[in-house]
């Protein structure tokens, strides 16, 4: 089970720890505070993950299980890493047998069975590079990408929820039936449309906030679970075809 940590100094190091008054700005420093006060970022670093964030992974696959018997996992907004660290753990992937794509624009160091594309998964190549990197079809895309914060509040929402939107439509298009998509969103941000749109083509969508994601900040998950697979190519077009007629009959008979 994904405990809580506890409080302590597990890492030798004591919580509640002050940064002296000096030349930092007192928002850099309750931002140290915290950072170094906080017990998943000190068991981060007892347990070899990149970032906190995998807690936060953990966390949801622990209760909703996406991960289990996942081949192959495609991560979105991948550095510095700790989400590609459980996904290379979970597939087995090794360099022999790359099962993990990772993107993220921002240089990320080199982790075993992680095929990293340092570039932005905006980027009209970056579907393509995925699925080649991971090297088949995917039975997770996972996506914690926040856009950069420009410290305009709606404006950093709305880009975000551009990124979830983007990824959504990436992983409908990509994953294997059953597969499970799971992406950062924000409180009451996530938009009717692409809540309608993942209910269409998953069995079942749900909003969750990890007890790991910090209290105070608006940051939520949504995951959509045992994607409902796309229809054959054949059957799409007869669809389309009869929308045709459709149109042309009633066009035909005004
Ligand atoms: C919260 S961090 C991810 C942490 C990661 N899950 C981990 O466990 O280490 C969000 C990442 O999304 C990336 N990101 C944001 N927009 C992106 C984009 N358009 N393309 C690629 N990466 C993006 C950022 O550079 C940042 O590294």
């Amino acid at each position: 089970m994904t405990k809580p940590p506890i409080g302590g100094n597990r890492t030798g190091r004591k919580l509640g720890q002050k940064v002296k008054k000096g030349k930092l700005k007192a928002s850099s420093r309750r931002w140290i505070e915290r950072h170094i006060n906080d017990p998943y970022v000190q068991r981060a670093k007892l347990e070899g993950y990149r970032a906190r964030a995998a807690f936060k992974l953990l966390e949801i696959d622990e209760k909703h299980q996406i991960l289990k018997g996942a081949r192959r996992i495609i991560d979105l907004g991948a550095a510095p890493g700790s989400w590609s660290q459980i996904a290379a753990n979970v597939t087995g992937s090794t360099d022999d047998d790359i099962r993990v794509a990772a993107i993220d624009f921002l240089e990320m160091t080199q982790l075993p069975g992680v095929k990293i594309l340092q570039l932005d998964f905006l980027d009209p190549e970056a579907p393509r590079l995925l699925i080649e990197a991971v090297g088949g079809t995917p039975d997770v895309v996972i996506s914690d990408m926040a856009a950069p914060t420009t410290g305009h509040q709606k404006t950093d929402h709305l880009r975000t929820m551009h990124l979830c939107e983007v990824a959504a439509h990436f992983a409908i298009e990509v994953l294997a039936e059953g597969g499970h998509f799971l992406a950062k969103t924000f409180q009451g941000g996530t938009e009717k449309d692409l809540l309608n749109l993942l209910k269409q083509n998953f069995r079942q969508v749900v909003h969750i906030k990890p007890s790991s994601s910090r209290a105070e900040s608006v940051e939520m998950f949504l995951l959509a679970k045992s994607f409902k697979g796309r229809k054959p190519a054949i059957l799409v077009d007869a669809a389309e075809q009869s929308a045709v007629s459709e149109t042309e009959g009633r066009v035909g008979s005004e």
